[in-house]
């Protein structure tokens, strides 16, 4: 409890000490921070069955409708979402992949393996042609991770200028020879990927050097002043890491650092995506909400080297992890998605929405058919998550004006342990609509809370309710819409007061009018 109380003292946050549920919406005249619509980007990792399979399933396809090979089910539901960006192609595969591999006739090109994910034979057949044409598809912005652990500054320089350059050079020839005449112009640049890791286990004062290197080559090719340079952040609260890169990298390479962190209750026992215990929720909550205290003290970092914010916390991959679904190869990461995972999106999200002036962008991981995904697919049928709908219900966030809510909540207590059950954020979007975000975790207790708000007179307050039975509750094939946003009627205007009743482990978003 005092953990909680002194870390809100020191910023506006959506959670504070345990108490009555209350809360205080400010309405400024003039909001000035925006919500950037990155912080609700997706990663497609060559994984599983997120690409081949979940993205992709070839162009000669006749069973399942599809654009040039992408699923067009897929392109619709990310679509709905307003799916901002798109990371790719990895992950631990970004430091083993070959760009040039991936392009030219699809028949010629060379097979590797797969090392990090099952070790299955990787045909190329989706290579960057195919992820940049589909982000034009989708309308969201390729971010590539670049291959650092085993590539060179040399391919990821010819990288940059192969999708980039307008003008005539060796690798806008390929380009234009592979079909392409004008440049994607892709804005996002990953250095890298888990440099601590998978991407080529270095220290993180070793990897500053490697990254000015790197970040050097990486050119603004059309002079567009648009570059977006990511580097390879930390895993969770490895605070050094980020000390170090911001203390080592000049401010004029650099416009992003990383941070990975997943809700796993522990790496050697993970526990069952569905068949969990209420105790395993709850230590899956409370890895989740540590992204509160990870963003404040990199933050905290970050302020002390770039005080005016200009260089983004990216949160590039974030989710529940759990084992693999029986039966399926534990390299591919399939697991199935609950409440409780829609539970870790609201939260986490509401975490973002009220850090976004240091938090930019993030990338839930990931889309299709691995870990935390927002679609599932088996052959020709598709599902949509319960993430999938939160992700859906908050998009009325991207881009919209920040509004600081502070919210004080009781306790969800299991045993001895504690963590604040609601959990907000809110925004007014460009039409003049305010929208609040709610999440409840308790699994048993509904939550009563009344918001007072300043600065704005409403008339009229609808909502949508995600929620379902059981904790354990998830969409099938055989029953894909079992949970899906409804009406939600548990909200009312009293003058400056707005109440509010948050059933058990549910996610609401109300608008204001
Ligand atoms: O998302 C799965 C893997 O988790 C990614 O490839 C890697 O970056 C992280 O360890």
């Amino acid at each position: 409890m005092k953990r909680v109380l002194s870390v809100c003292l020191a910023f506006v946050c959506s959670i504070s000490v345990y108490a009555q549920n209350s809360g205080e919406l400010t309405v400024p005249a003039k909001p000035d921070r925006i919500i950037s619509r990155h912080i609700y980007g997706h990663f497609a990792e060559h994984l599983g069955r997120s690409i081949y399979g979940g993205f992709y399933v070839g162009e000669n396809n006749t069973k399942i409708p599809n654009t040039k090979g992408v699923r067009n089910d897929v392109v619709a539901a990310l679509k709905k979402l307003k799916i901002p960006n798109l990371r790719w192609p990895g992950g631990c595969f970004a430091d083993t992949y070959h760009w040039k591999d991936g392009i030219g006739p699809k028949d010629q090109r060379p097979t590797i393996v797969n090392t990090w994910w099952g070790g299955v034979t990787e045909n190329n057949s989706f290579g960057t042609h195919d992820f940049l044409n589909m982000c034009e598809l989708l309308g969201a912005e390729p971010y590539l991770a670049g291959n650092v652990g085993s590539g060179t500054v040399q391919e990821l320089a010819d990288w940059v200028q192969y999708v980039n350059f307008g003008g005539v050079s060796p690798m806008s020839k390929l380009r234009r020879e592979n079909g392409r005449e004008e440049p994607w112009n892709v804005k996002f640049w990953g250095i890298g990927n888990e440099a601590w890791g998978c991407g080529g286990n270095m220290t993180a004062e070793y990897y500053a050097n490697v990254y000015r290197k790197y970040a050097t080559f990486v050119s603004d090719w059309n002079n567009t002043g648009n570059l977006f340079r990511i580097a390879s952040g930390a895993n969770s609260a490895d605070y050094h890491w980020t000390e170090v890169l911001m203390k080592n990298i000049p401010q004029n390479l650099i416009e992003g650092v990383a941070l990975h962190h997943y809700s796993v209750i522990d790496w050697q026992k993970k526990g069952p995506s569905t068949t969990f215990t209420e105790q395993q929720y709850f230590t899956t909550m409370q890895r989740a909400l540590f992204m509160e205290e990870l963003i404040q003290k990199h933050t905290a970092i970050m302020d002390k080297y770039d005080p005016k914010k200009k260089i983004a916390l990216v949160v590039d991959e974030w989710g529940g992890w759990y084992e693999v679904e029986p039966g399926t190869n534990p390299g591919f990461l399939y697991q199935q998605n609950t409440m409780r995972d829609a539970m870790i999106a609201g939260a986490t999200l509401n975490i973002f929405n009220n850090h976004s002036d240091r938090v930019r962008m993030a990338n839930l991981a990931q889309a299709i058919n691995v870990l935390q995904a927002v679609i599932l697919t088996d052959e020709e049928k598709m599902i949509l998550t319960p993430t999938y709908h939160v992700m859906e219900m908050y998009n009325v966030h991207q881009d919209a004006a920040w509004l600081p809510l502070t919210i004080k909540s009781e306790a969800y207590v299991m045993g001895s342990e504690k963590l604040p059950a609601v959990s907000g954020s809110a925004s007014k979007d460009k039409n003049g609509l305010t929208h609040i975000s709610l999440v409840n975790i308790d699994a048993k207790k509904e939550q009563d809370i009344t918001i007072s708000i300043d600065g704005a007179k409403y008339k009229n307050v609808t909502g949508r309710l995600l929620t379902s039975d059981k904790l354990q509750d998830y969409n099938s094939f055989d029953n894909p819409d079992a949970i899906k946003p409804e009406t939600f009627k548990g909200a009312k205007l009293k003058g400056d007061n707005l109440t509010v009743k948050l059933p058990p482990f549910s996610v609401v978003v109300l608008e204001l009018k």
